[in-house]
């Protein structure tokens, strides 16, 4: 493989040349879309740090779902507003509540589209962290019955899959457990099993209305700074029955997907989260570089680094350029 008899270039001379040894192939197959779901009535409200994306009531979902299933992308994946907050996140269970209620408007209006929920406390509780708070900080164990219970109410209202984003320890297995007992072994679950405690969920702590009230997540989020934390959370998750193993965010973490891929050979994920995709969407709205391009590039990067799935709220959008 030496120059000049070896010339890279040869293999970049035409379109279809390049086309032809691409070796990762973006589809909207890949995409899973992350919406907002509110409480009230024919709301569809713009999220200004967050250009495209809404926060929409349930009543406004039948024609989102139907298009979202049309372009080919097989997932969503749901967050709450509720009406009320409390300590303890009590809405988080209510039969009647919008992540609830969407699943069924969801199925309805686009039965092929598999529905995954977020399970945590943040968006419930009145103080935003993502458990029951004693002495200060997020207490661990008795917050695995409450998002045991979130859970279990999404699988009882029809979730495809539920998807753990509180960072608790053991939470997987206690969720895995209360859905076996429960008749929903069916189930899967994803798990964000390396979240980092990150800068870039800034814009959807705006969508989702839920910033912490004090202090910030670092004592139950990951420092961005390990690596091999990751391994192990990975393998505590696996371990605990996960199905699926995200890592969040993507762009800033993309060896640690292909770590967490070397090591376990399991399905992956990888959240292209609100910060990642704002910052495209500012710099092109200023002219400062091409969106489209830099979302393509960016896509690519994660399904390359060993993502099978890649939650991003680009996915209308990317999916209708693969078209
Ligand atoms: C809830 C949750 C967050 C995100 C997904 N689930 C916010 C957080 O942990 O503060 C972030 C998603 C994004 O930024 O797009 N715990």
């Amino acid at each position: 493989m030496d120059f000049p008899r070896y010339r890279p270039r040869r293999l970049r001379s035409s379109k279809t040349m390049r086309n032809m040894i691409r070796e990762t192939h973006l589809s909207p197959l890949d995409f899973i879309l992350p919406l907002f779901v509110s409480y009230g009535h024919d709301i569809k409200n713009p999220i200004s740090s967050m250009p495209g994306q809404f926060q929409y009531s349930v009543d406004k979902l039948k024609a989102e779902a139907a298009e979202i299933q049309s372009l080919g992308i097989p997932a969503v994946i749901l967050f709450g507003i509720p009406e009320t907050k409390d300590e303890t996140g009590t809405s988080a269970c209510d039969p009647a509540g919008p992540v609830q209620e969407a699943i069924k408007v969801i199925k309805d209006a686009a039965p092929e589209l598999l529905v995954i929920t977020d399970v945590c406390m943040c968006e419930y509780t009145s103080h935003g962290h993502c458990g029951i708070i004693k002495d200060g900080d997020v207490d661990n164990d008795s917050t695995l019955a409450l998002l045991s219970a979130e859970a279990l109410s999404h699988a009882e209202a029809g979730a495809d899959i539920v998807a753990p984003s509180d960072m608790m320890d053991g939470r997987v297995g206690a969720i895995r457990s209360t859905l076996d007992e429960n008749g929903f072994g069916k189930i899967p679950v994803m798990s964000y099993a390396v979240k980092y405690s990150s800068a870039f969920y800034g814009p959807f702590r705006d969508a989702a209305e839920s910033p912490p009230q004090f202090g910030d997540r670092k004592s139950y989020q990951m420092d961005p700074a390990n690596a091999e934390e990751a391994i192990r959370e990975a393998g505590l998750d696996i371990d605990e029955g996960a199905d699926i193993i995200m890592v969040k965010p993507a762009l800033p973490y993309l060896d640690i997907i292909r770590k967490v891929k070397d090591s376990y050979g399991y399905p992956m994920a990888a959240y292209n989260v609100s910060g990642e995709y704002s910052m495209i969407k500012a710099a092109a709205e200023r002219g400062w570089l091409d969106g489209e391009a830099a979302m393509m590039e960016s896509l690519t990067s994660i399904k390359r680094a060993g993502a099978e799935m890649i939650l991003t709220y680009f996915a209308k959008e990317a999916a209708k350029l693969l078209g």
